[in-house]
């Protein structure tokens, strides 16, 4: 439901902040919180009544240095705490989950990817192929959900260890970003009826080494039969599960149990907050990846907050390459931004990411000077 509110008059002015939406995230672990219990300990149930929040970024419209913060200022929530409202008010009490987005970064990328490639998104990606397995040229690396904002940065960060990548997604012409665009070995599309022989020729007969899972269900029954003795599980997701009672995360189906175990097959759950203390370390990476044009960020846009709820259902149903995010408002402030990142070299954005990103945050300044 949209409701229309009054602005919030009763929180005084010097105790708060006033906030305009200009970007909302919309992830797969929100439909868990659509339930009474979302059966995860990081992340709480919808309220009635209450707004929808998701990851976003918004613009500091008002404010008297009130928290530090100032007019124009960017404020993000990488996770679960952004209101779906065009404006609202911030005070001390909700201000904990936000914080201020470096400028340095929206110099060397699009403000977007920190909802995407370089944001959590782009981090789960990076601790689930470099943390959890780390391929090497050995290797046959099978990602599904292969052109959403996870898969796709998994593949390309396999891809830069010099693994063999072969993608599962839901369309051809996802098929052909996933080959043309982003250099995958071969792409295989689930809905196809021929995908059972397109996949096991495309793994070839070795069979996959590293399966980096985001759907689970059939499609991960499949793959389980074609992975090799002693091969690895990376258990990322099963959004093919998401809209039933079942449990996280749900059993496999006898059959490929009993091949995981007879294969040796390691297969663990992963969670990207298990490595929060170095998320640092993976932001600098993807951000010098995207700066030297090694890493590409995909997004898929939906303009205006009443289409919000459609862009989240649509992602669920496989209507995005790439990032899907909503676009809820404009900023004077980014448009500076992209106008001046559009006409900065390559060569220029990675020698800031390099040397400025995450620890100086005047890195902005220096490019300017540059
Ligand atoms: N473990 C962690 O810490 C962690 C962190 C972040 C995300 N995740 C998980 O990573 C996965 C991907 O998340 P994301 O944000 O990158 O979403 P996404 O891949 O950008 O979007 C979801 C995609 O899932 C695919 N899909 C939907 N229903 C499907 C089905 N029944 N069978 C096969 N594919 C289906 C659709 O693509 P197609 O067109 O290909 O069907 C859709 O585009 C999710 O499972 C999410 O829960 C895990």
């Amino acid at each position: 439901e949209i409701l229309e509110s009054e602005p919030d008059t009763e929180t005084p002015k010097e105790e708060s902040v006033a906030v305009r939406t200009i970007y909302l995230s919309t992830d797969p672990y929100m439909r868990c919180r659509f339930n009474e219990d979302t059966g995860v300990p990081y992340t709480k149930s919808f309220e009635i009544g209450k707004p929808i929040t998701s990851a976003g970024i918004g613009v500091v419209m008002e404010s008297n240095n009130n928290f530090g913060l100032n007019q124009g200022d960017l404020l993000m929530s990488e996770f679960d705490a952004w209101p779906w409202q065009e404006e609202f008010m911030l005070d001390q009490r909700n201000l904990k989950n936000l914080h201020k987005l470096s400028k340095s970064m929206a110099a060397v990328c699009p403000v977007t990817y920190s909802l995407g490639c370089v944001g959590l998104t782009g981090v789960s990606a990076y601790f689930g192929i470099l943390g959890e397995v780390n391929p090497t040229v050995n290797d046959v690396v099978v990602i599904s959900g292969a052109a959403g904002a996870v898969g796709s940065v998994a593949g390309q960060l396999a891809l830069k260890r010099g693994a063999t990548v072969v993608g599962i997604c839901g369309s051809d012409e996802k098929c052909a970003y996933l080959v043309n665009k982003l250099g995958f070995y071969r792409a295989v599309n689930y809905k196809s009826k021929t995908f059972q022989e397109d996949f096991v020729r495309a793994v070839g007969e070795q069979g996959a080494s590293i399966y980096f899972d985001n759907v689970g269900g059939s499609i991960s029954d499949l793959v389980i039969e074609n992975m090799r003795h002693s091969s690895h599980i990376v258990l990322c997701g099963q959004i093919s599960m998401y809209n039933t009672e079942i449990p996280y995360p749900p059993p496999l189906p006898a059959h490929s149990q009993a091949l995981v175990e007879k294969k040796c097959i390691n297969r663990a759950r992963y969670l990207v907050f298990n490595y929060e203390n170095r998320f640092p370390e993976a932001t600098e990476y993807l951000l010098k990846q995207v700066a030297s044009g090694d890493l590409q960020g995909t997004e898929t846009t939906s303009v205006g907050i009443e289409n919000a709820p459609k862009a989240f259902v649509d992602m669920m149903q496989g209507g995005n390459i790439g990032k899907q995010i909503v676009k809820v408002s404009k900023s004077p402030t980014l448009g500076v931004l992209d106008a001046i990142r559009a006409y900065t070299p390559s060569v220029v954005r990675r020698f800031i990411a390099e040397r400025t990103i995450i620890k100086h945050p005047c890195c902005f300044c220096l490019f300017l000077m540059i």
